[in-house]
């Protein structure tokens, strides 16, 4: 990060430099004032680690933007966000090309540079005076877009059609930059109103540009002299890649579409130029049952509305753009219902990190097939993935489905194809049933948000009781192919899964050991140790000690087995109380000195660490009062009678030890 802040200060406009430099506090204010907090210029993910942005959060974008050909655009986003550190003196938004006229922060204006450098393409904004919780940025830009290249090599971004007839943008995964200020990251999740205003001339009739995005069209477009203005809401929390703009020649229709949850109104759009126009109504018309068709598995339909976009631009694929999902030239059957299932994996639930992308395109293909089965009579998605697993050559298998390193694997068959085996062979492993309420608790759990494989395997564990992390690593981190297709899990439990035991008494300072002869041979134990009922941080091993602290507890040991494919089981041991343990052991003390009147003894108690010692001398077995030093004179009254010196060690949880010295006779 400090090389980051380093290119920052280097790269700024002479505005921030001189804000960076000003002290934003006067050198006489009260010194508890706290540093202000320069947000990161990351959001830490782990293929595109310059995109998104720290100390921020957003929760709504306002955009406002105008389009004129040839492909300008004049625009103004209005960005609510909250501060996660604070107070915040410094934040960035990801932005590439366009120039920017003015920022505001909380209505002041901003000082503001721009960082465009490799694959670091940023908006730095200082604000006048440092943010603390909810601020509103405005950002004030304007030019002709520029489209991003992505590391496979494919275009995203803010396009021009042809023949100036309008744009595309398409952002997926970091396009969104091209067209607005972002915190370009799936993690923040925000609303966005969409308000797109085009060239319109009455006399035009038909021909005029429409301009469409996510979300609910609010009232009717209105028209302005020369423009006309759409404005777009999408009250649901949507990440910056899946923001989708388009503005055509498009013909316009729309409905209400029955859904088994109720029914969701349809704005769909298309270029009459594109090949497939002439079926656009037939796929328009599929919207229905195949919406019906994935809330049959997964549950009620996410979206706030529905419908098509279909164009032609240069980007040349299909984007599960929210709500409203995007098709170049053409829709074929399969690819429908592929965006549809996307509204569900990957606009609901969005993945934390681009390598989680699986887990969009996974479920997306898998139902593309379940769905087109169930409704069309295709292949199974039993036969589809068996067959393809079965099919697949050991290099498909070299790269895996999550967590590969190569941002141009980001759409490569591994995510998408090892991502539909992998579910399928999930499905087989579980059972229909389990499956599908693994992937409804999904929805259910991260819907609104983003997650990761890792919450995505911890859910399935969950919900199914099994150890899945053999699983997992087997079909989507693994880079061999699998050797086996999985048979159905055995229902049931581990056996033989006998409740454990201490091997003895539980002591202070005594070592304890788990007692768990005859567990299933297959199974991985692992151990919890309990006191009271309460887990003992960082007690994880076969054998516990008990400190001081826990004696008169209730001491406990779980043990749980692992098995794959089995569920896992936890069996708890009775209770032992834990008791005063035994000090190590002592030697009596030895006294030295001539025993006569006059003369000084002296005792050698030994020492003992962790432990108090109290000394006492006697004679005839009485303490004699103040003598409890090491040394003793014998006084007048001793003479003939018997010394002896005791030490007494005490230790907290233990039992006390006392030793006598051998009796001496005065002289
Ligand atoms: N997510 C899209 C789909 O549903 C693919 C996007 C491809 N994007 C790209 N830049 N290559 O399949
Ligand atoms: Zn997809």
């Amino acid at each position: 990060m400090s090389h980051l802040r380093a290119w920052i200060v280097a790269a700024a406009s002479t505005a921030v430099t001189a804000a960076l430099i000003t002290p934003t506090v006067p050198a006489d204010a009260a010194p508890t004032a706290s540093p202000g907090v320069v947000g990161a210029q990351t959001a830490g993910d782990s293929l595109f680690p310059h995109q998104g942005n720290g100390g921020y959060d957003v929760s709504h974008y306002d955009l406002d933007i105008a389009w004129t050909t040839p492909n300008v655009i004049t625009a103004t986003a209005t960005i609510t966000a909250t501060t996660t550190q604070q107070p915040l003196e410094q934040f960035s938004l990801d932005l590439e090309g366009l120039s920017v006229d003015a920022v505001t922060v909380d209505g002041a204006a901003s000082a503001h540079a721009r960082v465009d450098s490799g694959d670091t393409f940023k908006l730095v904004v200082t604000p006048a005076s440092p943010v603390s919780g909810e601020f509103t940025t405005t950002v004030t830009y304007s030019g002709t877009p520029v489209s991003h290249t992505d590391p496979d090599g494919s275009d995203e971004g803010w396009v021009a059609t042809a023949a100036q007839e309008g744009a595309v943008a398409l952002n997926e995964p970091v396009g969104a930059m091209t067209w607005f200020p972002n915190n370009n990251t799936p993690q923040d999740k925000a609303t966005f109103t969409t308000r797109l205003t085009v060239p319109y001339a009455a006399g035009l009739g038909a021909l005029n540009r429409v301009a469409v995005s996510n979300g609910v069209l609010v009232g009717s477009p209105t028209v302005s002299g020369s423009t006309r203005t759409y404005t777009w809401n999408q009250p649901n929390p949507q990440a910056s890649y899946l923001a989708m703009v388009g503005i055509g020649r498009y013909t316009a229709s729309e409905s209400d579409v029955a859904l088994t949850s109720g029914t969701t109104h349809e704005w769909s759009f298309a270029d009459p130029s594109a090949t497939g126009s002439g079926r656009f109504a037939t796929a328009r018309g599929r919207l229905s049952s195949i919406l019906k068709g994935i809330e049959k598995h997964y549950g009620p339909y996410p979206g706030s509305s529905t419908g098509l976009v279909l164009d032609v631009s240069s980007l040349g694929y299909a984007l599960e753009t929210q709500d409203r999902p995007y098709f170049e030239n053409s829709i074929d059957g399969a690819t429908l219902i592929h965006e549809l299932a996307h509204q569900w994996f990957g606009d609901a639930v969005s993945p934390a990190d681009w390598s989680d992308v699986w887990l969009n395109e996974g479920p997306a293909t898998f139902i593309e097939t379940q769905v087109g089965a169930d409704l069309g009579g295709g292949t199974s998605t039993h036969d589809t993935y068996y067959g393809d697993w079965k099919s697949s050559s050991a290099s498909f298998w070299a790269t895996p489905a999550a967590g590969f390193t190569d941002a141009s694997d980001l759409f490569g068959s591994q995510v998408y194809a090892r991502g539909a085996i992998a579910l399928e062979a999930l499905r087989t492993a579980l059972g229909n049933a389990v499956f599908t309420d693994v992937m409804r608790t999904w929805l259910e759990t991260y819907g609104g948000g983003s997650a990761t494989t890792a919450q995505f395997i911890d859910v399935a564990e969950q919900v199914s009781g099994y150890d899945l992390a053999a699983f997992f690593q087997t079909w989507i981190y693994g880079t061999t192919k699998p050797t086996a297709w999985p048979t159905a899990y055995q229902p049931g439990t581990l056996n033989p899964t006998p409740t454990p035991s201490m091997d003895s008494l539980v002591r202070v300072g005594r070592r304890v050991t788990v007692v768990t002869s005859a567990w299933d041979p297959g199974a991985t134990l692992t151990y919890r140790w309990f006191l009271d009922g309460k887990a003992v941080p960082n007690a994880y091993r076969s054998s516990y000690v008990a400190t001081a602290f826990s004696l008169g507890k209730s001491l406990t040991v779980a043990v749980t087995g692992r098995r794959t494919g089995y569920p896992s089981v936890t069996r708890t041991s009775s209770p032992r109380t834990v008791l005063r343990g035994f000090q190590v052991p002592m030697a009596d003390p030895t006294v030295r000195g001539n025993p006569r009147v006059g003369a000084t003894l002296r005792a050698y108690p030994g020492s003992h660490s962790n432990t108090t010692l109290r000394q006492q001398w006697y004679v005839d077995d009485r303490a004699v009062a103040r003598a409890t030093t090491t040394k003793f004179t014998l006084r007048p009254q001793d003479r003939s009678r018997v010394v002896r010196f005791a030490a007494r060690w005490t230790r907290p949880g233990y039992f006390p030890v006392v030793k006598y010295s051998s009796r001496l006779r005065v002289r």
